[in-house]
């Protein structure tokens, strides 16, 4: 089926194939549609159906929130068409770099569930042929059984493999995270998109980074932590990690920290923060020593150890991965309280 969207300035047309939702459809095309999330809740990749016929898919897609449906609005990241299409989208169809990844569909097999801390895995997903992705990237994944895709990042980085470590927090209710958490077996026939987002770093950028994470948040920002280090940026340039955790129990990753801390000991610094422990609490606890730490939340306690130095080096880059709320606040506080501009941000929302 033929989709033609576009808007005053700009227009592109791809096929879509019978319930492929119409976001993926256009990326894996090449035509770069504007979207954050993939999965329905951010509602970046809205459009406006002028002509043909669609279904919406997910109805209680937090994303829908401010669209009006009376007047034909929609989610490309939860759509499919059932004839041929012409949209009206609002956002840029614009790349990031000449290098982006085209993704594109797989089918994968899960394995290696082990867990991490209280309610943190990780697995692997095997992937039938090698894939390519930036650091920071995520793919999204339906398992049989339980439908929608949700967004995973890559922990790991390889200029191509076929196998991607994820990690995945336990959400109360949430199906898929329920479902993981009673896997010990092989999962095999799950359904994969991506790579997707443009939290993505690139050594030739020569910058320095500053990455702010809470919980899972972690996983992209130690794939970038993982390029840096393979790619020898780490030697020239500096790094801070602030991961943000609830409790001393919630933490995880600490070895795979200690020993990044430990190749890279001018290079790298690294800090833990407690959002629900206080400092005698966490004084009693044996924290490996290569490891700062402190209480509060993640993004204020980052954003105060960047204002107590002196002058924001001109080449940093801040990566935010974390809960919607958090990012939206250190954002914030990046530009007007930092002074740091909103091109040198690049963020990864998740709920
Ligand atoms: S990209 Fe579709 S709602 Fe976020």
């Amino acid at each position: 089926m033929l989709i033609e969207v576009g808007n005053k300035r700009q227009s592109a047309d791809f096929e879509a194939e019978p319930g492929e939702k119409l976001l993926y459809a256009g990326l894996r095309a090449g035509v770069p549609l504007p979207y954050e999330c993939g999965t329905g809740t951010c509602g970046t990749c809205w459009g406006r159906l002028r002509e043909g016929d669609i279904e919406q898919g997910w109805e209680e897609a937090p994303g829908r929130g401010r669209l009006k449906p009376e007047r034909g609005d929609f989610l490309m990241c939860q759509a499919t068409a059932t004839s041929g299409c012409r949209i009206g989208i609002p956002g840029e169809i614009q790349g990031f770099r000449d290098d982006d990844i085209t993704p594109g569909h797989h089918v994968v097999t899960l394995r290696d569930w082990s867990d991490e801390a209280r309610d943190i895995r990780c697995f692997l997903a095997d992937f039938p042929t090698p894939v390519s992705f930036h650091a920071g990237q995520f793919f999204v994944l339906e398992v049989p059984g339980l439908p929608g895709f949700r967004a995973y990042s890559m922990v790991n980085y390889a200029a191509e493999t076929k196998s991607l470590e994820f990690v995945i927090k336990r959400m109360t209710g949430g199906g898929f995270s329920e479902w993981a958490f009673t896997r010990e077996v092989t999962i095999e026939g799950v359904r994969a998109f991506g790579p997707l987002g443009r939290a993505t770093f690139h050594p030739d950028e020569s910058r320095e980074l500053f990455l702010v994470g809470g919980g899972s948040g972690i996983a992209g920002l130690m794939s970038i932590l993982d390029h840096a280090h393979e790619s020898g940026h780490l030697r020239k340039h500096r790094a801070r990690l602030f991961f943000g955790v609830r409790t001393v129990g919630d933490l995880f990753f600490a070895d795979r920290l200690r020993a990044l801390k430990a190749e890279h000991p001018d290079g790298l610094s690294v800090t833990v923060v407690f959002s629900h422990e206080d400092e005698g609490a966490v004084m009693e606890q044996s924290l490996p020593e290569e490891l700062n730490w402190a209480t509060g939340f993640v993004h204020e306690a980052a954003i105060s150890a960047l204002q107590a130095e002196e002058g924001l080096p001109d080449n940093l880059m801040a990566y935010l991965a974390g809960p919607p709320p958090m990012v939206d606040s250190a954002i914030r506080s990046l530009i007007v309280e930092a002074g740091l501009s909103p091109g040198s941000i690049r963020y990864d929302k998740f709920s």
